[in-house]
């Protein structure tokens, strides 16, 4: 079987429907997206998938926490998947739930496969489990009983399971690796899985009986497929596998599965093992992008730091961000992520240097020009040098999106506007427009900058989608489609005699200051809602007057738990603060309250208290407190709020 020329496949990881989506997620799926807009410029038939990762324990037990049925509980959840898809503008051409039913019929049928051929047998599986990564580990593996990729407390788990041959097919595997350079990437993690794999695969244990959410061993009643094999998957479920041939040939082999470095293993180890099994060819790579961070470390919603992809599209649009995740994150690496440095890069990438390309070109061609692209005149050697960079610039980032590198393209295509911007500093037409004589010359210089914009344009165009077409409004390009294509990358294609219209400033700038007074950001309503008390004002007791009125969403964004206290200790040397340990549901948490001085700790042990659980951490005398306690008070007494009846820890409270 051999792929069809000219085609391109490209997925993202199906993402859990856990919780919402954060800025990382939105990474990847900028990045595949870049890709697939980059190819379909190209003119390759691209086929660009992303979805969802909707069965096991993990979602499961959170559906039982949200007191939902897990189809209800993902529903919601997947709705709101594709709506930032939409709002980030991803043209994705298909999104696969793995609780459809198309997928099923797949897992199954290749589950039974490599069942009849004997890589599936029954055994005991006994060992550790990581819920929130929905791993298994052995003994040696899980030090400490802690998952070694993320460092949270493993499960023993002792069932009776199906185990998938992997063993079997190590040596196939690490010369696949060997004779396919390009398989892994970038080559760090590509060493990385060659150490990995030589430490020696065991054979993987692919079902689970404990839980019912996942997708029915169709030999074995009560037993569901392991989530990791379910969801490797969907890549051939989207284009047909078993269900439409033509389709399936057409793009199988996926040219890219872009994927964190987290999912690499997954994806360069159980999943070819699994395409190996059921005689398929592997995909030509795997990428494993690096790491978006917070100063304070990785993002987490159990952390409280992560950050909603839709509120900085809100305040500073798509192409911004699209630009800045895509730009900031060095190719392969870890990069961090900061609101500030995210305003840094709007206004001098986008406001300066791009932005007043455009502006600066517009206003000469409409004052010194009529609003005509001129007839150009004769080159000189500094204009030659323009045209020629633009030419080096677009074969540069050709290469180096063939490469994935996707912010060094950016910085690519930025080396091209800076020499745009230098040039129309070095030539002044302002100062040539002082006399007619050089009014040849001054045709010249601008159409070398409106020409040279047009291409930065179609340049851009795989980053950030909707900046374009308001260039093309300006630049009297509109609907002239064959001068906005990849192709048409080539020196002089731009008709002397278009009609530009200047309009409105493409990327303002934006003041710091607005953005720590932005309504989005708590900083300014709390100085609102609180205005400083004078000394004088504090001496007068009376009921706090009830506040500002809010809108519902506002109040859904606080995440209201039940805790219950499981350890409780006096904080030293603070005699107001208890430290405390309460279960969730599932998962634990340090809460630093200073509720000191109203209880012994003795007195909160075993109780139900509410918990706000995703309030952003703070170091409180050295100790993180992940989340607040809530607690009535007036001057002289405090209680902490606690249920009487039996709800579960994890109960969510509205
Ligand atoms: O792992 N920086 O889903 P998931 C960069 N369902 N990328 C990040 C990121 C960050 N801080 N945080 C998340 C799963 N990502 C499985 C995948 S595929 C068959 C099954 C991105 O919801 C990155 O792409 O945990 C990472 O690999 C992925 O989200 C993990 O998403
Ligand atoms: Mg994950």
């Amino acid at each position: 079987m051999s792929k069809a020329q000219g085609t391109f496949y490209i997925t993202t990881p199906i993402y859990y429907p856990s919780d919402s989506l954060h800025i990382g997620h939105a990474y990847t799926t900028v990045a595949a997206d870049a890709m697939a807009r980059y190819k379909r410029m190209r003119g390759y038939d691209v086929f660009f998938l992303t979805g969802s990762d909707e069965h096991g324990q993990k979602i499961e037990r959170k559906a039982i926490a949200a007191g939902l049925a897990p189809e209800a509980y993902v529903d919601q959840i997947v709705e709101g998947f594709k709506h930032l898809w939409k709002r980030l503008e991803i043209s994705n051409n298909d999104f696969i739930r793995t609780s459809e039913a198309r997928h099923q019929k797949v897992v199954q049928e290749i589950f039974q496969k490599i069942y009849n051929q004997g890589d599936i047998y029954k055994a005991e599986y006994e060992g550790w489990y990581c819920t929130p990564c929905e791993t298994f580990w052995t003994e040696r593996q899980a030090e400490d009983q802690v998952c070694p990729d993320c460092g949270r407390p493993v499960e023993l788990l002792k069932e009776e399971s199906y185990f998938f041959r992997m063993s079997k097919y190590q040596d196939r595997l690490l010369e696949h690796i060997a004779t396919h350079p390009e398989f892994i990437q970038p080559v760090s993690r590509r060493n990385e899985m060659i150490n990995f794999i030589k430490q020696g695969l065991e054979d993987l244990c692919v079902s689970r009986t404990t839980f019912q959410w996942g997708i029915p061993v169709p030999f074995a009643p009560g037993h569901v497929v392991y989530v990791w094999f379910d969801a490797l998957v969907n890549y051939l479920t989207a284009i047909g596998y078993t269900t439409d041939a033509a389709m399936f040939n057409r793009y199988w082999p996926a040219d890219v599965h872009l994927v964190g470095k987290d999912i690499v293993r997954f994806h360069t180890v159980i999943w070819p093992i699994i395409l190996m099994a059921a005689e398929l060819p592997l995909p030509e790579r795997v990428f494993g992008h690096g790491w978006l961070l917070l100063e304070g470390g990785k993002m987490s919603k159990s952390k409280g730091n992560v950050i909603d992809p839709l509120v900085l599209i809100d305040k500073y649009g798509v192409d911004a961000v699209r630009y800045y995740l895509l730009r900031e994150l060095p190719s392969g690496l870890d990069g961090y992520y900061s609101e500030e440095a995210l305003v840094k890069r709007i206004n001098t990438d986008l406001a300066n240097d791009l932005g007043n390309l455009v502006s600066r070109t517009l206003a000469m061609v409409e004052r010194y020009c009529d609003r005509k692209i001129p007839q150009p005149g004769e080159l000189e050697p500094v204009d030659r040098e323009v045209i020629e960079l633009a030419q080096t610039v677009g074969q540069e980032t050709e290469n180096l999106l063939d490469n994935l590198e996707l912010s060094n393209a950016l910085a690519a295509i930025w080396k091209l506007v800076g020499r745009c911007n230098k040039y129309i500093d070095e030539m002044a037409p302002w100062a040539l427009a002082r006399d007619v004589a050089n009014q040849t010359r001054l045709n010249t210089v601008l159409y070398v900058m409106a020409e040279s914009l047009r291409q930065v344009t179609i340049l851009c165009t795989p980053f950030m989608p909707l900046f374009p077409e308001r260039v093309w409004g300006q630049l009297g390009l509109e609907g002239k489609e064959e001068l906005q294509t990849w192709d048409s990358l080539r020196w002089g294609l731009l008709p002397a005699g278009t009609i530009v219209k200047r309009g409105a400033s493409l990327f303002p700038r934006i003041e710091f200051k607005e953005v720590l007074e932005g309504a989005e950001n708590p900083v300014k309503s709390e100085k609102k809602g609180s205005p400083d008390k004078s000394p004088k004002e504090e001496m007068v007791k009376e009921k706090p007057a009830v506040g500002q009125k809010i809108k519902y969403e506002d109040f859904a964004k606080l995440d209201l738990r039940i805790a219950q206290v499981i350890e409780a200790q006096k904080v030293e040397k603070a005699d107001k603060l208890l430290q405390l340990k309460v279960d969730l549901g599932g998962e634990q948490r340090t809460i630093v309250a200073g509720v000191a001085q109203h209880y012994r700790p003795e007195e909160l042990l075993g109780k139900k208290v509410v918990l706000l659980a995703n309030l952003e951490p703070t170091k409180i005398r050295g100790i993180v407190s992940e989340g607040m306690l809530l607690a009535a008070s007036d001057d002289q007494s405090l209680e902490v709020l606690t249920l009487h009846k039996e709800l579960d820890p994890g109960a969510k409270v509205k």
